[in-house]
Parts: C-alpha cells; sequence; structure tokens
C-alpha cells in the first residue's frame, strides 16, 4: 500500500524539541563559563532557525530513494517502519531522462572507463574528453561558436553575471523582477549599477533603457519559463529593444531546455531567437536528468568567462561520469521530441482535470502547472504542503512555491488524491501559494 510523506509540521516539531545539549560544548556550546558581554553566537543562529519556525519557512527534507525505471515512484523513509512506496510530485526531472537507459549506461560505462572523479579544477586536472564533447554539444543545440560548463546551473548564472559586468565598466543591468537567486547573486555581486524591469513589462524595460546613458554598456537579463507562474518572456521583443538601445542580453533558459524547440534547444530555438540572444544559459539537472549547468555563447565571450569567472576557475570541474551522462542524454533530446511531446501533453491534461474539479489552477503558457492553494494569514507554507502529503503523495512547499511532476498526476485516481488532500488544506488565499509543475 502507498504510504504518506508527512513535511514540515511533524519534523519541525522534533527539531524544536531537540535537546540542546546535544550541542557540543565549545564557542557555540553550552555548559562552557562565559563573560556575559561576550557574544552568544549560539543565541544568535538560533533565533534565526525560530524566525524562520515562527514564519513557517523551516525547510524540512524528505529522505527518498527513487525507484529506477519506474518513474515517479520512490521509497521514503519518514517514519520508523522502514522505507513506504511514495509518488513524488516534485521533480525537475521533467522527462524522467535522469533513468534513462542510454543515460544511466553512458555513466557506468564512464565510470569504469576513468574512475569517480574529474580530478580538480579544469587548470589542474584539465578538460577531461567528456567535458569538450559536452561543450561542443551544448554550442550546437544553441547555434553558438562556443559553450562552457559550470557545476550547477546556480553557479553559471553567479559566475557569468557578475564577471560579465564587472569586465564592462560602467555596466548597467536590466533585470526583470521575477529572476532567479542565481541571477540575482551574480548581479549584486558584479557591484554594478541594475536597474529592475517589472516581470516582463516592455514598456516599463523600454522606459529604463531609454533613461540610461546612450554610451554606457547594457545587459539586459531575463528569464524564458518562469517556474513559479509558468509564463513565458517575450523574447523577440525583448531582443528588439536590445537591438534598439545596443544591450547585450542574457537569457536564463533552465527550466526550457530539453522541453521546447525541434531539438530541446528551450523557448528561444521555439521561436527562432537563439542567434539573437548574446548569452543562453541552461541546466543539466532538469530535462536533461543530471547535475551541471553551462552557458553557451560567442567564441571570445566563452573564453573571457572561462579566463576571468572564480566561480569556474576555482572550483573541482564536475564528474566526468556526470557529464557522460549528460551527453547521452543532450544527443538523445537534440534527436528525440517524444519525450517533451509527452509531457506537454500531460502537462495539458492536468491542468483540465485540476480545473474540472474546480481547482483555481492559474493560467499557464508552459508546462508549468500552478495551483494557488493558498493559505489563511497565520498559516505556513510548510504546514499547507503538510496537508498536501497527506495521501500517497509527496509534494513540497517552498515558500511561494510547489512544483510536482505532471507525469505524476495525470490518472484519475491522482486525480482523486489531489482533490481529497485539497479539501483538507485549501482557504481563501493570501498571496502566498503552491505551484505544481
Ligand atoms: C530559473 C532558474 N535558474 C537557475 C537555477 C539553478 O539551476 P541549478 O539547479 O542547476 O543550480 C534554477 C533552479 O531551480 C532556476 O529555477
Amino acid at each position: 500500500m502507498l504510504e504518506t510523506f508527512v513535511s514540515s509540521g511533524s519534523a519541525s516539531r522534533s527539531m524544536e524539541d531537540a535537546e540542546p545539549d546535544a550541542i557540543p560544548a565549545g564557542k557555540l556550546g553550552r555548559g562552557v563559563q562565559k563573560d556575559s558581554r561576550q557574544m552568544d553566537y549560539q543565541r544568535i543562529f538560533q533565533d534565526a532557525i525560530d524566525r524562520l519556525h515562527q514564519e513557517g519557512r523551516y525547510r524540512v527534507f524528505i529522505d527518498i530513494l527513487r525507484n529506477k525505471g519506474a518513474y515517479p515512484n520512490a521509497r521514503c523513509f519518514a517514519g520508523h517502519n522502514g522505507a513506504r512506496p511514495i509518488t513524488v510530485w516534485c521533480s525537475n526531472d521533467y522527462l524522467a531522462m535522469g533513468q534513462h537507459p542510454d543515460v544511466i549506461a553512458a555513466m557506468e560505462a564512464a565510470l569504469h572507463d576513468v574512475g569517480a572523479g574529474s580530478g580538480g579544477t579544469r587548470n589542474i586536472g584539465g578538460n577531461t574528453h567528456y567535458h569538450l564533447d559536452l561543450e561542443a554539444e551544448l554550442a550546437d543545440l544553441h547555434g553558438k561558436q562556443a559553450a562552457l560548463l559550470f557545476t550547477s546551473g546556480y553557479v553559471s548564472n553567479e559566475a557569468t553575471l557578475s564577471t560579465l559586468a564587472k569586465l564592462l565598466p560602467g555596466c548597467i543591468i536590466f533585470s526583470d523582477e521575477l529572476n532567479h537567486a542565481s541571477m540575482i547573486a551574480g548581479i549584486r555581486n558584479s557591484g554594478c549599477e541594475k536597474h529592475i524591469f517589472r516581470h516582463n513589462d516592455l514598456e516599463h524595460l523600454e522606459e529604463l533603457l531609454a533613461a540610461a546613458p546612450v554610451d554606457a554598456p547594457k545587459l539586459i537579463a531575463f528569464e524564458s519559463v518562469y517556474s513559479m507562474d509558468g509564463d513565458i518572456a517575450p523574447i523577440s521583443a525583448i531582443c528588439d529593444l536590445a537591438d534598439k538601445y545596443n544591450a547585450l542580453t542574457y537569457l536564463d533558459e533552465v527550466h526550457a531546455v530539453g522541453m521546447y524547440g525541434p531539438r530541446g534547444g528551450g523557448i528561444a530555438e521555439r521561436d527562432g531567437q537563439m542567434h539573437r540572444l548574446t548569452i543562453i544559459e541552461g541546466t543539466l539537472g532538469k530535462a536533461f536528468g543530471v547535475m551541471g549547468g553551462y552557458i553557451a555563447a560567442d567564441k571570445v565571450l566563452i573564453d573571457v568567462i572561462r579566463s576571468y569567472a572564480p566561480g569556474f576557475i576555482f572550483t573541482t570541474s564536475l564528474s566526468p561520469v556526470l557529464v557522460a551522462g549528460v551527453l547521452a542524454s543532450v544527443r538523445h533530446l537534440k534527436a528525440s521530441a517524444v519525450e517533451r511531446t509527452a509531457q506537454q501533453d500531460r502537462a495539458g491534461k492536468l491542468k483540465a482535470m485540476l480545473a474540472e474539479v474546480g481547482l483555481p489552477v492559474m493560467p499557464s503558457q508552459s508546462h508549468i502547472v500552478p495551483l494557488l492553494v493558498g493559505m489563511p494569514r497565520g498559516a505556513s507554507a510548510s504546514r499547507t504542503s503538510c496537508s498536501l502529503n497527506t495521501g500517497s503523495t509527496s509534494s513540497r512547499s517552498i515558500t511561494r512555491p510547489c512544483r510536482a511532476a505532471p507525469s505524476a498526476c495525470v490518472s484519475r485516481r491522482g486525480r482523486c488524491i489531489l482533490t481529497r488532500c485539497w479539501r483538507n488544506c485549501a482557504r481563501p488565499c493570501s498571496k502566498s501559494g503552491i505551484v505544481w509543475n
């Protein structure tokens, strides 16, 4: 029988109840004689955690093992009676490529051929031939001259944006207000002037561009598919503005690569706009199912990021085993549209099913299925997520969204479970919500 994964509520309770004496003595520990004027580090850290509990934002991570070949089924270790079978509704492995036989075979072959690790930074350990093959494959995917791998999508955004803007004296960045935290971190770390434009608002973007000095270097940073609401950026119109105001463009296609376009090149490929973008960034951990991040651009731009970005230079490169897996995944999705077509079909069915039973699915132009759960003021996202887990499913709350894989949700049974869970938790909405994709 399928069992329930119960999220934050019970787990956070047990954290609150934990014996503080379990913390060893030392600078953070108790039991050390203290001068009352000394900094109480322990208190500060504990207060920070307490604040999260009070605000309902304390995170507890599910303890699971996915069942290879039976996506989206998994075993959950939440209770004390061993693993229980659950259906996972939250995953960014959109196309189950993390379990694809070609990907697994490629990883096994690489492991047996070259061993587990890359041997260090690329400066020290070299490129590993897999890295170069994958970079060539990704450059080709986006119609660019070159590509560069990073250890994650987060790192690629942070490293590229911060480095690029530092290299352009007086650079001004124009950033969509809903950009991902990794882009925000990169922009902040660049130390350059930034202007936030209202989400997907071309008029506001133009107003800001027009107000900037004509001769200042400019960069427009935005995403293609926004993962919270599932809407899509007007890429072509943003490129028109970039042309008009002589700005570079940086597009995060993290939720779109592998998923859109004839070869999985993303929304820019679907819309015939790839050649107009200065830099396209993607992840290898979502639709491609493994791990890593990358940028694709002109040769010189890639060379400059390779040569100057600390987030690229000073970290051990991805394991060749991972890279071999991604290589198989990218090659497969370039040639096969079966997975992305089926996923779109299921996302559409899920939206229809949810609407059919009267659940408030928000309009979405993409595979993302945003369901605004809402909570009474004072309730927490984590407790709402807890209510949604009262079936055979695992869903997670993020402060704003929680997402699930449509492939897990398109059965009638799935709909029944969801409807039952919904009755347990749905309330008139505050702005916070839960999004499933
Ligand atoms: C829009 C966006 N960009 C970048 C990232 C980071 O990608 P990664 O998970 O590969 O670090 C995420 C992760 O969820 C994302 O949603």
